[in-house]
């Protein structure tokens, strides 16, 4: 077969970026291999996000762009998957007119069979959902792709309908992977040298409460733990509703499950969390933050935060404000509200300005950098082991990961990538640390 050359550009979440290796996998059966870069390339695949008005412009505004590549090659297939391609459908293809395929969510398996139409001079769009058993059948178990970390989807979709969230209708109903799969592919990465796996969801702690008879989340992560080889678990992301006492149980006894945990709060008052559908209090929450403090007391936790939700006023944004203060999270990823179709916060009435907006955005980014230093500070000279990923931005040096989630800078050979080290934390930064090894 002639080798082909597709060029992949991923946007999103994780979810994305496990789907963009599957799309790999897809297209190697039909002649094509990755590339780098769009220069010769023959295709181009954007695996597309939708969750704000903006990542979506972004799709269109890079579709645009694609009309220069097709003049410099004719023959230049272009396809468009993700979030984007299954709220948008056939749709797409009439908008985009130099577009060669759309595929959904749901519809990885048939991209080899697209292709091939595609070459063929077909246009299609395939974003039908597969919202039954027949989908447990369509995760491949996944070999090691070498890499001492990897992620592990262990489910999809999501059922809960937060009110200003487009994911339910772009991922569809939730489901769990069988877990003897999962473990399969856990067992396959720890034997390819893997030590630390992030399993996978919209909606973990959810994981297997609406199959029945499999292991609930807590029962899967301590199969997990028993993995030989495996060394650190990570999960995200975690629904606050969700967290059970099991799980908070967990992180008592399981020592290989990191000492942090992404538990996306939204907002501090209960009035907005209820209009949001987040199915908990503020009190609720905090409390959960208190049992899990008590299990693992250096557990370090990040949040998602949205500001400038219809009807949020300057009283309820205070209360975010002070809830990011009574938790400290480690790290906040904020945004400003964006209304999405379909979803019910889409036709609130919304009277907040823009620049309130974006205001209240850079009180919570502000107030974040406060804390991420008290904590960094707070860990001056500890020893903490980390895992090391990289080589650093300064000579000599290079980075490794806590428990915590938290990036340590330190000098080291590069040949220590892979493999963990234990750091004397001696200087704060704002968002990392700078340690010495030893
Ligand atoms: N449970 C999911 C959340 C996915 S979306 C997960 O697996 O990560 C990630 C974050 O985007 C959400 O937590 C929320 O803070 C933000 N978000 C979602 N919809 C949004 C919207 N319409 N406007 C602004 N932010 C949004
Ligand atoms: Fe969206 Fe809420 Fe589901 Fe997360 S839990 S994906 S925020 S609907
Ligand atoms: Fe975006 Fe879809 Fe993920 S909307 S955040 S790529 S599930």
């Amino acid at each position: 077969m002639v080798d082909k050359k597709v060029h992949i550009q991923t946007f999103g979440c994780q979810m994305n970026v496990s789907d963009s290796e599957k799309i790999v996998a897809a297209l190697r059966q039909v002649g094509y291999s990755p590339t780098d870069t769009i220069d010769g390339a023959d295709m181009v695949i954007l695996n597309t996000c939708s969750v704000r008005a903006k990542a979506e412009e972004r799709i269109y505004g890079i579709l645009h762009t694609m009309k220069g590549e097709l003049k410099r090659n004719p023959r230049l297939l272009i396809g468009v998957g993700g979030c984007v391609a299954q709220q948008e459908g056939e749709r797409l293809l009439k908008k985009v007119p130099h577009l060669s395929f759309v595929f959904g969510t749901h519809n990885l398996h048939l991209i080899p069979q697209m292709v091939l139409a595609a070459e063929d001079g077909k246009r299609i769009a395939e974003t039908d959902f597969i919202d039954n058993e027949t989908r447990l059948d369509l995760f491949p178990v996944l070999g090691g792709t070498g890499g001492v970390s990897r992620f592990v989807t262990i489910m999809q979709g999501c059922d809960n309908f937060c009110s200003y969230c487009i994911v339910p209708y772009v991922r569809g109903r939730e489901i769990s992977r069988r877990p003897a799969e999962i473990l399969e592919e856990v067992r396959m990465a720890a034997d390819s040298g893997v030590r630390e796996v992030t399993l996978l969801g919209q909606n973990v702690n959810s994981y297997g409460l609406k199959v029945g008879d499999g292991p609930n989340f807590a029962a899967l992560l301590r199969q997990v733990a028993a993995v030989p080889g495996i060394e650190r678990i990570r999960f995200m992301t975690s629904h606050p509703k969700d967290i059970s006492k099991p799980l908070i149980d967990c992180f008592a006894d399981q020592e290989k499950i990191c000492s942090h945990i992404h538990l996306p709060v939204q907002a501090g008052s209960d009035r907005v969390l209820q209009i949001m559908n987040r199915g908990y209090t503020r009190s609720d929450y905090l409390r959960k933050v208190e049992s899990l403090r008590a299990a693992r007391p250096d557990i370090c936790f990040t949040s998602d935060i949205i500001v400038g939700f219809p009807g949020e006023t300057e009283a309820d944004f205070r209360d975010t404000l002070s809830l990011m203060e009574e938790v400290g999270y480690s790290d906040t990823y904020t945004f400003i509200f964006s209304p999405r179709p379909e979803t019910k916060a889409a036709s609130l009435e919304d009277k907040t300005t823009r620049a309130e907006k974006q205001a209240r955005l850079d009180e919570v980014i502000a107030l974040q950098r406060k804390l991420t230093g008290n904590l960094h500070r707070a860990l001056v000279g500890s020893r903490l082991q980390v895992l090391v990923e990289g080589v650093g931005r300064h000579e000599g040096q290079i980075y490794g990961r806590t428990s915590g989630n938290r990036i340590v800078n330190f000098t080291g050979p590069v040949e220590m990538i892979g493999s963990f080290a234990d750091v004397l934390v001696v200087k704060d930064a704002p968002n990392s640390m700078l340690g010495e090894m030893g």
